[in-house]
């Protein structure tokens, strides 16, 4: 029995531990992403919630392949416990990858992690006190802030547009913070083909928002899993090909490999590089041999820049099928057409909310990401994330056809309720008045 003083009677019905929690974990409620997986992997749902990869465009047989040589070739090294920083070849091969992005680093700048993800959380780790300020864009990939959240730091959200993060905003944004004395940690941004806004930061403001950082003193998180997945046309060069000593870099083989080998990197300048390496040390003692090892074995005899065009291609058919679908079905709305990634962030007519709205949808049979996931601070609730990564286009192009039922009848029924008559049918075949902003100027 735990010597924990009067806790037991603190607790509830449902947890007698309630009261022993650490304060950290009031942070750890289910994602509005992680609720609907739940919902949205019944086969009759055409989800366009996750941002899973479409993993079976990976021929199997290439993955087969190189776990067999790992484990004729290196089984006793593959099974065993391994470096806290990662397998060296792997390390090496990563900054190839990274080189395609226009960033040049040696592997020993490099940490294997498991995921991404977990890269996260060990900077979270080693950077944030309670009651620290994280700038981020607004909106920001949830699960990030999740995790800033359970290190009980706030995120304060600095505003968009079709080029990415406002310059002359964060500028404001670190002056405000300042002038109220709130302690900044850093700037967590995803550049390129933003999850889950879309959109790319402009190589002019790659430049400037690094400037606005130097000059403030502050570090820069670039979380960069979508890069390679461009369209039509490469994304400018990565920040940390521009900035060695201001920016960590984070990385992951699993929208351009599969995610289930959970095997993902940071690039840090020497000191913060050693930190994480202790961080990730403590956490898992080594990131998988095993997955590591056969990731390597991939990258040496695959064509994997090849794969990484098949991908680009399925990804390419697949937003076109949305947004094709977006102009024949919601014509009056407006959205982001991205150059590359696997999401387009929709606006909804005015009065209307994306989370109130959801359960009308799933019981449409189509499930999306409400807008309100994606903020610290509750905003978002008149935009959806919209994912074109996992269905095919056909199923999309139903998906999208079923959105526009659903959003029609809420316009309806608010109508109706209203009796203003202001609020009319977005149908396609409906009177339309006033233009459509697409893509629209601003994702404030
Ligand atoms: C912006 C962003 N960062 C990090 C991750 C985590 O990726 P992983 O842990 O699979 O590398 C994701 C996954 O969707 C993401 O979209």
């Amino acid at each position: 029995m735990i010597d924990n003083g009067s806790l037991p009677s603190a607790g509830n019905n449902l947890d007698p531990w309630y009261s022993a929690y650490a304060k950290r974990t009031a942070g750890l409620a289910a994602s509005e992403v992680r609720a609907l997986f739940a919902v949205a992997s019944r086969p009759e749902v055409v989800s366009l919630a996750g941002g899973m990869p479409y993993v079976s465009a990976l021929p199997e047989d290439l993955v087969i392949g190189a776990m067999d040589r790992v484990m004729h070739e290196q089984g006793p090294v593959a099974l065993q416990y391994g470096s806290g920083q990662g397998v060296p070849r792997l390390r090496e091969q990563i900054t190839e990858v990274m080189a395609l992005e226009g960033i040049s680093a040696s592997a020993d700048d490099v940490i294997v992690t498991t995921g991404s993800q977990h890269a996260l959380e060990l900077f979270a780790k080693l950077f944030l006190d309670p009651g620290d300020l994280v700038l981020a864009e607004g909106p920001s990939y949830v699960t990030a802030l999740v995790i800033f959240k359970s290190y009980q730091a706030e995120v304060d959200h600095v505003p968009m547009d079709e080029h990415g993060l406002i310059p002359e905003a964060l500028r404001e944004h670190i002056a405000s913070a300042r002038a109220v004395g709130r302690r900044i940690k850093f700037l967590y941004t995803i550049p390129t083909f933003h999850n889950p806004a879309g959109v790319t930061l402009s190589w002019e403001r790659r430049l400037e928002i690094l400037e606005i950082c130097r000059e403030n003193g502050i570090l820069v998180l670039e979380d960069n899993p979508y890069g390679l997945l461009y369209f039509d046309r490469k994304p400018p060069a990565a920040m940390r090909s521009i900035d060695e000593e201001g920016v960590v870099y984070l990385g992951t083989f699993s929208k351009t490999l599969a995610p289930g080998f959970r095997v993902g990197w940071a690039l840090a300048p020497h000191a913060i590089r050693e930190k994480l390496i202790l961080a990730n040390e403590a956490a898992v003692l080594s990131p998988s041999s095993f997955t590591q090892l056969v990731i390597s074995q991939y990258l040496s005899e695959a064509d994997w820049r090849g794969q990484i065009d098949t991908f680009r291609g399925v990804y390419r058919e697949r937003k076109e099928a949305m947004i094709d679908a977006l102009e024949e079905h919601l014509p009056e709305l407006s959205w982001t057409n991205p150059n590359g990634g696997f999401y387009v962030w929709l606006t909804l007519p005015q009065n209307l909310d994306s989370k109130a709205m959801l359960p009308r949808a799933v019981t449409e049979l189509v499930a999306y990401t409400p807008g309100t996931a994606f903020y610290a601070n509750g905003d978002g609730a008149q935009n959806i994330r919209l994912s074109f990564c996992y269905p095919t286009p056909e199923s999309i192009r139903v998906g999208v056809r079923r959105l526009a039922t659903v959003i029609n009848g809420e316009l309806d029924l608010l109508d109706t309720f209203a009796g203003t008559g202001e609020l009319r049918s977005i149908r396609p075949d409906a009177a339309r008045t006033g233009t459509s902003t697409f893509p629209p100027t601003d994702l404030r």
